[in-house]
């Protein structure tokens, strides 16, 4: 049978990134982080869309090399509809719209959320897939749910942030401690080395399923700002302490989540994805979670839970299995929800 070659395209906020994937299994993927935004605390808009103007084709090639195919071999191109910045998906869905009618193939539009949640079904060595239905904790830097997975594309939000998504969190908290943007990898990388109790911060009281964590960045806040005053050095004599502390209250915080659902819904398949699943806390509390809760746990390959164009490939993959492919006209939705 004719091999599937598929080509991803993520650009749906600060990374420029391409990957190839033939029936199911990645071949490249490649990745351009966007060092501009770093000296700014966040992401900035127009920086982030003209950077991947630069990128695209580069990144593009480089996954082609990689996959040691031409781009005559490609049965489709897959790319990020949304969510995202506006301007920053306009590039990459434009980028795949020439591409896929100069080489007269289907183009395939991609749910950023779905993606991730679907970077589970990559074909790989020692991947097992999680069995439909299974929970999905999506935690990433603008989205925090609890997703019910009835089939691929049958999705079902069960409970969410009302304010702050937790990659926000674990952001907001680091720039309070002075650490360069994104600070999610920064208090990973300190939180190693320090206690976890030393400090307490008071978890918020929302819905059973819903998160909210805008009161835990402001409390930190105040709790900094009055240590500072008795010690101004504080922050930087007890970084590793501050960080281990932040990273327990917040990973406790998704745990007690993560046990409501099991509650509610009886599933005990239980998957995470997006970036703030690259958090060693949470990866840890869940890899025990079969002995300590019994159930069966999907933690994502480390490459694929920041922002990758494997995910997109392997959603296009499975899209191309049904032939939905998407119009030539397609815009982009910067505000597309999961279940959309
Ligand atoms: O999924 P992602 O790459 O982009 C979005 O779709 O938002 O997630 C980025 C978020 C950022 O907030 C970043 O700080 C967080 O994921 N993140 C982490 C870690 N690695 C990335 N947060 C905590 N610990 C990490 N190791
Ligand atoms: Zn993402």
């Amino acid at each position: 049978m004719k091999k599937i070659y598929i080509l991803g395209i993520e650009s749906s906020c600060d990374d420029t990134c391409a990957a190839v994937i033939c029936d199911g299994k990645i071949l490249s993927n490649i990745i351009a982080n966007q060092e501009v935004h770093s000296k700014y605390g966040g992401v900035v808009p127009e920086l982030a869309s003209r950077a991947h103007q630069q990128n695209i084709v580069p990144v593009i090639q480089q996954a082609l090399d990689k996959a040691n195919i031409e781009k005559e071999d490609l049965s489709a191109i897959a790319f990020t509809r949304g969510p995202g910045l506006m301007g920053s998906l306009l590039v990459g869905t434009s980028f795949a719209k020439s591409l896929a009618i100069g080489l007269n193939i289907p183009l395939i539009d991609v749910n950023h959320m779905q993606a991730h949640i679907l970077s589970h079904f990559i074909i790989e060595d020692g991947n097992i897939p999680p069995p439909f239905p299974f929970i999905c904790l999506t935690i990433s830097g603008g989205h925090t749910q609890i997703v019910k997975i009835t089939d691929h594309f049958k999705m079902e939000v069960l409970g969410e942030t009302i304010d702050d998504a937790v990659g926000e969190a674990f952001d907001k908290s680091a720039k309070i401690l002075g650490l360069t943007y994104p600070g999610g990898p920064l208090i990973d990388k300190h939180a190693r080395f320090g206690n976890p109790k030393a400090y307490s911060f008071t978890k918020p009281k929302v819905g059973d399923l819903d998160f909210s964590f805008s009161g835990l960045k402001t409390g930190i806040l105040y709790f900094i700002q009055k240590q500072q005053k008795i010690n101004p050095n504080f922050i930087k004599e007890n970084l590793n302490d501050l960080c281990a502390s932040i990273q327990h209250t917040i990973v406790e915080i998704l745990m007690d989540k993560i046990k409501n659902a099991v509650k509610e819904t009886n599933i005990k398949h239980i998957a995470i994805a997006g970036g703030v699943s690259a958090n060693s806390g949470i990866r840890e509390r869940l890899e025990t979670a079969n002995k300590h809760f019994g159930w069966t746990t999907y933690i994502p390959k480390f490459e694929y839970t920041t922002d990758n164009a494997a995910m997109i490939a392997i959603t296009g993959y499975l899209k191309y299995l049904i032939k939905d492919f998407s119009q030539e006209d397609i815009n982009v939705n910067a505000r597309l929800k999961v279940t959309e």
